[in-house]
Parts: C-alpha cells; structure tokens; sequence
C-alpha cells in the first residue's frame, strides 16, 4: 500500500463515522444511499434514506411504485431528477436484468443516473471492485495535499484527479479507501476551517506548508446564475384552489405550483395579466430560491376567488387536501408563509 492510503486508512480506523448505509451489502441501498447524498448533506439525507428503505425494501418495490409517490417521499430534499433517473433505471433493472442490478462497473456505468462517480461507489462498496471515486471531497483532499492547481472544472484536470485517484487507490481494500477518503474530506478536510491542526498529513500537506489552503481546489469559471421572476396567482376561494402540473421540459419537472407568468424583471404588465383576466392585482408575497444555474424571485398574488376558466395544466383541488402534492421548496415556503 502506498503511504497515502496508509495513513489515510490509519486515520479512517480510529475516526470513521457510523452511517447506516455503511452497514448494507445491498446493492440497491448502497445505490440509493449514493444518489441522496450527491447534492444533499448527511444530516439531511440520513433520514430519507431510511424512510426508503423502510417502504421500497428491494429494488423491485421502488421500481413498482407510482413515481408521484417517490416524487412526494423525495419532496424536501431538492434535485429531483434524481429520484425520476432512479425511478427509469430501477424499471429498466427490473425488465431487462430481471430485477439483478448488474455486477461489473462498465454496465453500471450505462445506467441512467449513474456517471462516474456513482459507478466507482456501486462497484467498490458493493463488489469491492478497485475503482477509485472522485467528488467534491477528494478533488479537495488530492489538489491540497499534493499541491495540484489544475482547474478540476476542465477536462484536463478531470483527467488529472481521476489518474491520482486511481493510482492512490488501495486495490486491496478499495470500498474501505474510498470511505475513508470521503469521511476524511468532510471531517477533516473541509472546505470551510478544515482542521489543519489535527491533520495527520499536515506535515506533508503542500496546501498547508505554503498557505494555500483557502486556495485549492482552484475552479476555471464562475457559475453564472440565470435570474428569473415568476409571477403567480394562487386563486384561493378558501374551500377550493387552483394547483398547476409542472411539465417535463423547466426545471421542477412534473411538481405542482401556481399559475404562472414568467417575465424579465420584477414588473408585471397590464398586458400580461390578460392571460388570467386579472383586473387589480393585490400586493404580492416575495420569496426567493436559488438553484445551481438559476436564481429564481418569485412573488405570490393572492387571488380570494377561482377563475371562470381553469388555465391550461391545472387543476381545481380542495384546499384540505393540498399536502397530497409534491411542491418545489419556493411554495412549500409560501404554504408555510400562509398557514396551508
Ligand atoms: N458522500 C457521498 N457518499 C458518501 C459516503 N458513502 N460516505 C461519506 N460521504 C459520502
């Protein structure tokens, strides 16, 4: 073993954190535990984690379930794309591999929802087969110990940190490395106050010596936010109010929300109110949701009646019975706002 895994498996033994999903041998929980947590904290995906497993046991029993009701168990956690790739590939397991989750990185790989990173936690975690995971936290740990700069947003410095990844890799232990490097990057090697102090490389570590740490892992281009102003008219006659069905093409694919008028700023014409034959708007309710690639302001107009014509992709439902739909956090927060 190389001297990095040494130390870093020496680290993992004395400190290593106890999650449930370490204690699984199954495939599809080792699966589902990986997608919660690509873009969800611990302490926030811990919980949806075992709420799935507690109702979806197999594969087959997601695979079999409605995807409005994955949707809702989801709701909360955000990026629900994931839950509808998750959905597409357990069926596609489920029909094709008779409910099997293939065995070998390159058909794990293929699967819908499953990019490299994913592939190399199924494969090892499960069938400790030697593929080395590169996230957020080993890009940190490997550019500030080893003093690497490449950008890791390009195709070169992917390159880069996957070739160190896999050199470093314990081939003998892989699952146990590449835990132990991801609970090192989130313990020790954070990205905020990492806890250089306490670090066993801290000696070695080029970030550290040469006082880079706030510097590494260096990123080529900055995440442009597209800003968006969604108007909505929540028509709300107390008993009954009126719910819109995302569609598969924005983002919040198949969630429900309000009617809607998107424009270019914070104003709304007279013009555009025609749609939903809107005469006098009252004031609205501001909130705000940002996203990875979009910053979205939205202001909430409360309507006290329905329209004569339900708009297009609606649906008239009973106040009571709103917590039966999935909502984007930006409603859920305006839900809340009002009592609903
Ligand atoms: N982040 C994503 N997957 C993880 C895992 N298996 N252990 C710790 N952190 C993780």
């Amino acid at each position: 073993m190389n001297n990095f895994s040494k130390m870093l498996i020496e680290w993992y033994n004395l400190n290593k954190r106890t999650l449930p999903w370490k204690k699984s041998f199954d495939v599809y929980q080792i699966w589902l535990s990986e997608i919660i947590l690509q873009q969800t904290r611990i302490e926030q995906g811990t919980p949806y984690y075992l709420k799935f497993i507690d109702k979806y046991p197999t594969i087959v029993d997601f695979a079999n379930e409605d995807i409005g009701n994955i949707l809702k168990l989801w709701e909360g956690l955000g990026y629900y794309s994931r839950a509808r790739n998750m959905h597409h590939t357990a069926k596609h397991i489920r029909d094709t591999y008779n409910g099997i989750f293939p065995n070998n990185y390159e058909d794990i790989r293929k699967l819908k929802g499953i990019g490299d990173y994913t592939a190399a936690a199924i494969a090892s975690f499960s069938y400790q087969l030697p593929y080395a995971v590169v996230d957020g936290n080993v890009y940190r740990v490997l550019s500030r110990i080893f003093g690497i700069d490449i950008p890791i947003d390009t195709t070169a410095g992917k390159k880069y940190f996957q070739h160190k990844a896999q050199e470093l890799l314990n081939k003998k232990n892989p699952a146990e490395y590449n835990q132990a490097i991801m609970d090192f990057g989130s313990l020790v090697c954070s990205p905020k106050n990492p806890q250089c102090t306490s670090c066993p490389f801290s000696s070695n570590c080029i970030a550290y010596q040469q006082d880079k740490i706030s510097t590494l892992p260096v990123k080529s281009k900055k995440l442009i936010k597209k800003k968006r102003f969604f108007h909505y008219f929540v028509f709300n006659n107390q008993q009954e109010i009126i719910l819109h069905h995302r569609n598969n093409q924005d983002i919040w694919k198949l969630l429900y929300d309000f009617p809607c008028i998107e424009t270019d700023s914070e104003k709304i014409l007279d013009n555009d109110l025609k749609k939903y034959k809107i005469k006098k708007l009252p004031n609205p309710i501001q909130l705000n949701q940002v996203l990875t690639h979009q910053n979205i302001d939205a202001y909430f107009y409360d309507m006290d009646y329905l329209p004569k014509q339900i708009p297009d992709a609606c649906i008239v439902v009973k106040v009571k019975d709103i917590q039966q739909y999935t909502f984007p956090k930006i409603i859920r927060n305006y839900l809340k706002c009002k009592n609903l």
